[in-house]
């Protein structure tokens, strides 16, 4: 049987940390509302960096943990909703700078749900055609995109990469069971970001540019304690697995509120749930393999433990995988 599994995983955020306290100087807000309303105490900001760069260094730490080299990939996919540039992608940019040079690369669109997409288009990938070995990143500098005026979004995001290198296997571990999903007529009415101008001579109307991130927060809290819950269960049934041979929920850290709330709705102690929203906030398509990586370096994961990762996000978009170790 060809299975994909996950051998190895590396992250890197940039070294600015601003906290709830700085954020107090930005806009009209308080640390103890931050906190209580959201579970973020602090987060990443970059300083100068851009995704390229984040992601870059993200994936030379995923390479060195699977101890592969440039040579060793063949597919190179990177989640990202605030890449550098339009063109070229953020994912051939890498290859560029990393020298993959039999690989091939393009970006993914899904949000926050991105990084699971990703993992499981590179999954079909490896076990459907020539490609035998992925690096799959989630990479954002979300700063770019948030509006440092508006204190409904600006406290909760977050700027990072997170990487991993999956590879066939013919061994039993691996990727158990996914699934994506998408409701795309929710997504435009909840939560939209950079709108691109077009004034053309052509453009009987223009269309003026809109940068920032806006979100319905109330709508976009009701869809994802709805959903997180489910994708949970789906990959459970799918995999034929029962919650408690789970040793980790790795859910993408939007606001501890809602992993709270999903827990409750899962019947299950939040501990299963893995949590660094407090030190990262919101880092969109970066935030669960930060998260994987964090487990891995703490030496959290042993071979045969099952994880189950689960995201939300724009889109609206929303994906999970239940992984065997
Ligand atoms: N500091 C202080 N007050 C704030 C604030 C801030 N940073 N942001 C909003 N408020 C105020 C609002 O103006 C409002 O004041 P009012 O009652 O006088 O009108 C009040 O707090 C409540 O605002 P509301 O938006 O209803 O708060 P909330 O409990 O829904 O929390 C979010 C807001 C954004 C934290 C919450 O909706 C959320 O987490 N949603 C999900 C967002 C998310 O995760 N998005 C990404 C998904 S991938």
């Amino acid at each position: 049987m060809k299975g994909v599994k996950v051998v190895g995983f590396g992250h890197y955020c940039p070294e600015n940390i601003i906290s709830n306290k700085d954020l107090e100087n930005i806009v009209d807000t308080t640390d103890e509302w931050i906190t209580k309303r959201t579970g973020i105490k602090e987060r990443r900001i970059s300083s100068g960096e851009g995704t390229v760069e984040l992601a870059y260094k993200a994936a030379v730490a995923a390479l060195k943990n699977s101890n592969c080299g440039s040579d060793d990939i063949d597919l190179i996919i990177v989640a990202t909703t605030s890449p550098d540039k339009i063109m070229p992608s953020t994912a051939c940019s890498i290859q560029g700078l990393l020298g993959c040079n039999k690989a091939v690369a393009f970006d993914i669109s899904a949000a926050c749900s991105g990084f699971v997409y990703s993992l499981i288009v590179a999954s079909s990938l490896i076990k459907g055609t020539d490609k035998k070995r992925a690096l799959v990143i989630g990479a954002e500098v979300l700063s770019r995109i948030v509006d440092w005026n508006d204190r409904g979004t600006c406290i909760l995001f977050g700027d990072g990469a997170g990487a991993a290198v999956i590879e066939l296997s013919n061994e039993e571990e691996g990727i158990v069971s996914t699934c994506f999903s998408s409701d795309g007529g929710l997504g435009e009415k909840s939560l939209v970001a950079g709108q691109l101008e077009l004034n053309t001579p052509f453009a009987k109307e223009k269309i003026s540019e809109k940068r920032y991130i806006e979100m319905k927060g109330a709508e976009v809290f009701k869809f994802a304690v709805s959903v997180l819950p489910d994708v949970v269960n789906d990959l459970l049934k799918k995999a034929d697995e029962r919650i408690e041979n789970i040793k980790y929920i790795v859910p993408h850290q939007a606001n501890l509120r809602i992993i709270n709330e999903a827990a409750r709705r899962l019947d299950i102690d939040k501990d299963k749930f893995y949590i660094n929203v407090d030190k990262y906030g919101n880092t969109s398509a970066a935030s669960i393999p930060i998260a994987l990586s964090e487990l891995f370096e703490k030496g959290l994961i042993k071979r045969g433990d099952k994880i189950i990762i689960a995201a939300f996000g724009g889109g609206l978009t929303w994906a999970g995988a239940l992984i065997k170790f």
